[in-house]
């Protein structure tokens, strides 16, 4: 119904954005009431090439073609796309309302959501560092990294919440990936220095793109000078200058900065730990 007063028992697709018109040809096309030209799409569940292809095209399955579709976390089983909604982090209810959405910790951490189980787990705490400072030791007197009393914020800060609507669930860590993969050993791993190492590059090893995170995090020579010499917990900066011979891998770094990790640890314990 072009009136909108007509059009009672329907709600516009999205109760927080712009709508697209009934008549959109996308949608329901235009035509007279009983004419063939209006139509009807078919949505079958789960999907998210209906969202994608022609509206949302810059969106992206939440870790790629093995991932979650669109639908997984914004249409409820009813196929109500009259609106579309907001999975809760209960992970059974829905609203039109993004502030209690589904995050990256509802599914992730802890024994994660019945019908998501497939989503792999970090420790529950994730602790960067123990440290009460840890998201906030390192910027001097501008704002935090991340808000310590808030584990989704610091998942905000490292990943993004462009990693829901992309085709690596890492989001921004894929910025300094490099040739690291997911749960890899230490031995041989560069995630801590791609973030904290700008040393001289060793035979290609790794790739320092801290620089990428907004704000940078401390690197470990202090090459911009950006780092205070005095953190906020009264501790001096420690230039690493000379700890790494012959190499800087993940492994390096857990001799020092062991936080009682297991044996068997991989990539994915020590950057949660
Ligand atoms: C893992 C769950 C999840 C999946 C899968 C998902 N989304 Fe989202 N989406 C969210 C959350 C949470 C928000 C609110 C937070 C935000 O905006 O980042 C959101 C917000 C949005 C928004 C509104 C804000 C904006 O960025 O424009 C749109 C549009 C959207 N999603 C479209 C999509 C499309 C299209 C797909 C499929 C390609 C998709 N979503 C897949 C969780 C998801
Ligand atoms: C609704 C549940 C849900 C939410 C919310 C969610 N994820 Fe996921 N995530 C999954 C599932 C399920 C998979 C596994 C998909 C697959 O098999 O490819 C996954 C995959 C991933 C992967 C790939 C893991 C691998 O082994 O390569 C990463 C990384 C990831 N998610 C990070 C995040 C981050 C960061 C957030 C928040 C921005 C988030 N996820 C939000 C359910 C979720
Ligand atoms: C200091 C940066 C940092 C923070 C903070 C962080 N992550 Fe990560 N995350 C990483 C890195 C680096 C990897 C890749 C290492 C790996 O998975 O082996 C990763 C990988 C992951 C994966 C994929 C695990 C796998 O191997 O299948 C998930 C899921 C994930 N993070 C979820 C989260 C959640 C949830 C939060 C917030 C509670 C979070 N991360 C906070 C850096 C971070
Ligand atoms: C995505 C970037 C990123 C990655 C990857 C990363 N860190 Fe960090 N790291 C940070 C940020 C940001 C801070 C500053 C937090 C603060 O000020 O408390 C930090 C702080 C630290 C600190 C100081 C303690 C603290 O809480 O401030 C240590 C030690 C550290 N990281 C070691 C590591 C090790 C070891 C790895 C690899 C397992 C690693 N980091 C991977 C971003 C990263
Ligand atoms: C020989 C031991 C040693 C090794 C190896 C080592 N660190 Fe450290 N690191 C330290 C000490 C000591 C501190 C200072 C701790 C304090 O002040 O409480 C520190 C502090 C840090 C900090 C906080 C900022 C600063 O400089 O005070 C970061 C970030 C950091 N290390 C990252 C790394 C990364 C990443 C690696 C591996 C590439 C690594 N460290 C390897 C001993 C080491």
């Amino acid at each position: 119904m072009v009136d909108p007063a007509l059009n009672k028992s329907i709600q516009n697709h999205t109760a927080l954005g712009t709508n697209p018109g009934c008549t959109n040809v996308n949608c329901h096309s235009i035509g007279r009431i009983h004419i063939s030209t209006l139509t009807k799409p078919v949505l079958t569940l789960p999907n998210s090439s209906f969202c994608t292809d022609i509206c949302h095209n810059t969106k992206q399955r939440h870790n790629g073609s093995t991932g979650l579709n669109c639908t997984q976390c914004h249409l409820n089983t009813s196929k109500s796309i009259h609106p579309v909604r907001y999975l809760q982090q209960d992970g059974s209810n829905w609203s039109t309302s993004n502030s209690s959405a589904v995050n990256c910790t509802s599914c992730h951490q802890g024994t994660g959501l019945t019908n998501f189980s497939n989503a792999s787990k970090i420790p529950t705490p994730m602790n960067h560092s123990i440290n009460r400072y840890s998201g906030a030791m390192w910027n001097g007197t501008q704002s935090r990294f991340w808000e310590n009393t808030s584990q989704q914020s610091s998942c905000n800060y490292c990943h993004g919440t462009i990693a829901y609507h992309n085709s690596s669930g890492l989001g921004n860590i894929t910025l300094i990936q490099g040739t690291n993969t997911v749960r890899q050993s230490l031995t041989g791993g560069y995630w801590c220095a791609n973030c904290h190492y700008n040393g001289s590059a060793s035979a290609g090893k790794y790739s320092y793109k801290g620089n990428l995170f907004d704000p940078v995090p401390p690197e470990i020579l202090n090459l911009t000078g950006s780092v205070p010499a005095i953190s906020r917990d009264g501790t001096a900066f420690k230039n690493h200058s000379g700890y790494f011979n012959p190499d800087f891998d993940d492994d390096a770094c857990k001799a020092c900065h062991d936080n009682n990790l297991a044996a068997d640890v991989t990539s994915l314990n020590f950057s949660h730990n």
